[in-house]
């Protein structure tokens, strides 16, 4: 397995650019590989682990899918493949994604129940209830969900669970919706940047979707939805990834492409932590000219302070004076990578979703290993500001979600190599 080798300390300065959007990528791919009757064309498409596992999914449905310089090339399937098998769900949670549109394409699926992961139970309960409210007969079989529908109707429903909305329960019943008889209306509907531009793509398909953005979303029912040519979303994780990689390094790095207007909380919480931001038409300049400050975090689903920034704002407050919390409001034990942070010399205490950081003035390199996709970005930036060396292992999780992250952070003056074992 592969393994990052940082050598700590080095301020980064330069410009370092943002991808397209994963998780605005994902369900579009499912759409154009299922919804359409005609091929599509879409840009901006990183180029990552998670893009390759969903296309070998939609290629066992029937599709056929290339990736060339960023543009995903997808040309719909037959139509007669209708099951997600567990040896290619297990790899991607996301492909549930494919329940909906194939419901409401084919009026049959048969996707492997997805399981859980290091941040935690990852239940599909809302994905369900949105499609039984269009009229979809659900059972669970052998570890597999089985949807039925000769056809789907159009319904009113409220889509929030214990944790607010949720994006991939809104993406699939918004999907399904597009091809029902009749209009759907969803409230309490996600309203993370990803949703909306996969409505928007769907709209550019053919689709009939107002509210796009709000929590409101109302779909009224077409019969069928055509290819279209596409540009996806920066991917705002990644922009505030590295925006905690200029600040934790205290280097002056512009962040080319970060999307401003997806980044409310996040640069709203690094401003108060001490980090200088000055936002430009085409992203943002990070610095770092004053001490930082302790803050308190709390996720929550979009408009607020984003759940796949709390591991990267966790190491930025590893090395702020003072103590900070963090509340983790979305998934309650996503907090495997404070125990990382702490054998890089940091003082986290977690106590359920809540956790107090106490700042040092310099974490130490160690050997450390990524649980999850941000969790292994937060190690990769704990140790670009640690002194001596950090080596992170199992970062297959890593690159799940970042492209090329160790040619990105050396071309900024990271001191970062990648080994294979
Ligand atoms: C998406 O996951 C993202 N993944 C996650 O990003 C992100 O952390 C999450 O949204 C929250 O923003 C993709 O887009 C591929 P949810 P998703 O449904 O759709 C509960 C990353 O780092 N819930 O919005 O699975 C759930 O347990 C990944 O890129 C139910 O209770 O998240 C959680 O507590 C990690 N029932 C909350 O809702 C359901 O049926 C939000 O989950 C579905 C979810």
């Amino acid at each position: 397995m592969d393994r990052l080798i940082i050598n700590g300390g080095k301020q980064l300065k330069g410009t370092i650019s943002v991808s397209g959007s994963k998780n605005a990528t994902l369900p579009i791919a499912v759409a154009a590989a299922i919804l359409a009757d005609s091929s599509s064309v879409i840009h901006n498409v990183p180029n990552l682990n998670d893009i390759d596992s969903l296309c070998a999914v939609l290629e066992v449905l029937g599709a056929t899918t290339k990736l060339e310089n960023s543009t995903l090339y997808i040309e719909p399937g037959d139509r007669s493949a209708y099951e997600a098998p567990y040896d290619l769900v297990r790899k991607m949670r996301a492909s549930i994604y494919v329940l909906g549109p194939l419901v409401a394409r084919l009026g049959i699926a048969k996707v492997s129940f997805p399981g859980g992961c290091a941040i935690g139970p990852r239940p599909v309960d809302l994905h369900l209830k949105g499609l039984q409210q269009l009229g979809a007969e659900v059972e669970i079989d052998s570890g597999y969900i089985i949807a039925r529908a000769n056809r789907l109707v159009g319904a009113e429903m409220y889509l929030r669970g214990p944790h607010g909305s949720s994006v991939g329960a809104t993406a699939n019943v918004m999907m399904a919706a597009t091809l029902a008889d009749g209009t759907t209306t969803i409230r309490g509907a996600a309203c993370e940047p990803e949703v909306a531009d996969l409505a928007n793509f769907l709209n550019a398909m053919g689709a009939d979707i107002g509210g796009v953005g709000t929590s409101t979303l109302t779909i009224h029912g077409v019969k069928q939805l055509h290819g279209t040519e596409y540009t996806v979303i920066p991917d705002r994780i990644e922009a505030g990834t590295f925006m905690v990689a200029g600040a934790v390094t205290k280097g002056e790095v512009f962040v080319k492409g970060a999307p401003a207007e997806h980044l409310g909380a996040t640069s709203e919480k690094l401003i108060e932590a001490g980090v200088q931001l000055d936002w430009a038409d085409d992203g943002v300049r990070v610095r770092t000219p004053r001490d930082f400050q302790a803050v308190h975090i709390a996720t929550d689903t979009y408009p607020g302070f984003p759940t796949d920034m709390q591991a990267q704002m966790m190491g930025l407050l590893s090395i702020t004076p003072g103590i900070s919390t963090i509340t983790e409001g979305i998934y309650l034990d996503r907090f495997m990578h404070a125990s990382e942070l702490n054998r890089m010399g940091a003082d986290i205490r977690v106590e359920g979703n809540h956790a107090v950081v106490r700042g040092k003035l310099r974490l130490s390199g160690a050997p450390v290993m990524a649980s999850d996709l941000r969790a292994g970005a937060v190690l990769v930036l704990a140790g670009m500001a640690a002194a001596g060396e950090t080596v992170v292992s199992r970062i297959y999780h890593i690159d799940r979600g970042y492209e090329n992250i160790e040619q990105k952070l050396a071309g900024i003056g990271a001191d970062i190599i990648r080994v294979s074992d």
